[in-house]
């Protein structure tokens, strides 16, 4: 039997960059901290009593690089989000701050930012492209996915302004199967050229 109901509660991080990481999340995540020391902290953005920590590997394990990771692992976090328009207000305004997506790609089923916080911790923000999950379930079973297995990329900043001036969500989320498939980007990307 699995385990029942599983749902995404909270990720550890281990970092050389503890204030720094601390800081990205609040910025992006309006993260307030819950508890904290010299080794660990725990942050949280909802009524969930943690969902992030973060251990300091500084005084954890002091010896050691600050980039050290390798290429088996995690590759990025995903976090569903109700709408592309509150997504893209929050691209526009952490880009003021410095903050940009290394990825913005619709899949079909879902289009995504993708961002890496300071140590290069990959995450990606999808906004679903239908309105029910049975129909972004349907796509995996649908002819698309064979023709475009990755997605399309698209510019956050023309789809902001198409919101901003009266196109649709629905008409924006629909992917066009016509333009070039796009390559994986991020780590992927960086350990195909490496
Ligand atoms: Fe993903």
């Amino acid at each position: 039997m699995p385990i029942p109901t599983p749902k995404p509660a909270h990720i550890v991080y281990r970092t050389r960059r503890f204030a720094e990481m601390l800081k990205w999340y609040e910025t992006v995540f309006g993260t307030h901290l819950v508890y904290a020391n010299d080794a660990l902290a725990f942050v949280t953005f909802d009524d969930e009593h943690h969902r992030f920590a973060f251990a300091n590997l500084d005084v954890i394990a002091p010896d050691g690089e600050a980039d050290e990771q390798s290429p088996v692992g995690v590759d990025h976090v995903a976090y569903d989000l109700p709408s592309m328009r509150g997504l893209l207000e929050a691209w526009e305004a952490l880009k003021t701050q410095g903050i940009e997506p290394y990825w913005c790609v619709n899949h079909g089923m879902s289009a995504s930012l993708y961002y890496a916080d300071p140590d290069g911790n990959q995450m990606e923000f999808a906004v679903d492209c239908f309105a029910t999950k049975a129909e972004c379930r349907a796509y995996w079973s649908g002819p698309e996915i064979g023709q475009n297995p990755v997605g399309v990329e698209f510019d956050p900043d023309n789809w902001l302004k198409r919101l901003r001036s009266g196109a649709s969500e629905v008409e924006l989320l629909a992917i066009n199967l016509d333009a070039e498939v796009s390559p994986l980007r991020g780590r992927f990307e960086e350990l195909v050229a490496s």
